[in-house]
């Protein structure tokens, strides 16, 4: 069994700050660390520690477009991955030097996690899809989308369907006011949504949106949405069965790290949905996932979460 995530990797540079500036202020920040982020990477930095030592042999692929082979970024970035997340089957784009990079303020007194990004690198095209994916053979069974380019994941979405037609496919749908969106959710088995994007298209809780997103996602299984302090909850299509987990945080509880929160829950749901699916029920599922999610934002970074 192999899961092959796709979506863009970036190198991030995280200011804490103990409040989020005004334009024009000027503002000394108390810390700084630069790692690698992205969703899809993310997701399987977390999904490496929960599958390590597991019964099911869960292969993990990434496939994102990345600078030159010998550029600095590149290098790290294969190396902090590598070897339980193969990178074998990723895009280099041999003229570009710069990874795709998020400068982002984190600020202390609210908790929020303002991002910037810049993003040269040209975003994989279907065909470039196709000619890696046809390298990976029949042992491919999931494939996890960062919803970017909706036309182009399209693409990729009728290719899988007519030549995976064992595997089955998740989409992210995270970022708001991106066209197209709507349709990826649809092309999908299991749609993660973000509280941003559910938002921005006037849903007022992770139950608002699913039940409403079950009646135009008709030939998805499972829908999920995560809702920060409100935690998350997941919609079976065909059962209509509706489950939600509150965030259970210790009294002590602070607010460390934010970013990656939601890449974390996915993880967990990946996890489940490929590890775990015949031995724990959908509620189960997504507490576990949940829980995860809250212990990242407790702590900095992505490492320890088995
Ligand atoms: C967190 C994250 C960061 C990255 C940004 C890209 O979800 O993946 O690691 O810089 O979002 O949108």
């Amino acid at each position: 069994m192999s899961l092959v995530a796709i979506g863009a990797c970036y190198v991030d540079t995280i200011l804490s700050t103990s409040h989020y500036p005004g334009e024009d202020e000027k503002l000394r920040a108390s810390n700084i660390v630069h790692r690698r982020g992205g969703n899809c990477p993310n997701s399987l930095e977390v999904l490496q520690q929960l599958t390590f030592g597991s019964k099911t042999n869960l292969a993990l692929n990434l496939i994102s477009v990345l600078p030159a082979r010998s550029s600095v970024a590149s290098q790290q970035i294969v190396s902090a991955l590598e070897p339980r997340v193969h990178l074998d089957h990723c895009i280099f784009r041999e003229a570009y030097q710069e990874p795709a990079s998020c400068y982002i303020i984190k600020s202390q007194s609210t908790g929020s996690r303002t991002i910037v990004n810049y993003n040269e690198l040209p975003d994989m095209t279907t065909e470039e899809f196709i000619r890696v994916t046809d390298k990976l053979g029949p042992q491919a069974t999931w494939f996890h989308f960062e919803g970017r380019t909706p036309e182009v994941l399209l693409g990729c979405i009728r290719y899988l369907r007519n030549s995976f037609r064992q595997a089955r496919i998740s989409v992210e749908i995270e970022k708001p006011g991106r066209e197209g969106l709507q349709e990826l959710a649809e092309a999908a088995d299991v749609v993660f949504y973000s509280k941003t994007w559910a938002q921005s298209m006037g849903y007022t809780s992770a139950e608002d949106c699913l039940r409403k997103q079950s009646l135009k996602t008709r030939n998805s299984s499972l829908l999920c949405c995560t809702w920060g302090q409100d935690g998350a909850a997941a919609f079976e299509t065909r059962t209509t069965q509706f489950v939600h987990a509150e965030v259970d945080t210790a009294p002590d509880f602070q607010v460390i790290d934010p970013i990656g929160a939601g890449d974390t829950f996915n993880a967990g749901m990946l996890y489940a949905l490929n590890c775990k699916d015949q031995e724990w029920d959908l509620s189960t599922k997504v507490g576990f996932a949940n829980r995860i999610a809250g212990m990242k934002v407790a702590q900095e970074g992505f490492s320890g979460l088995n």
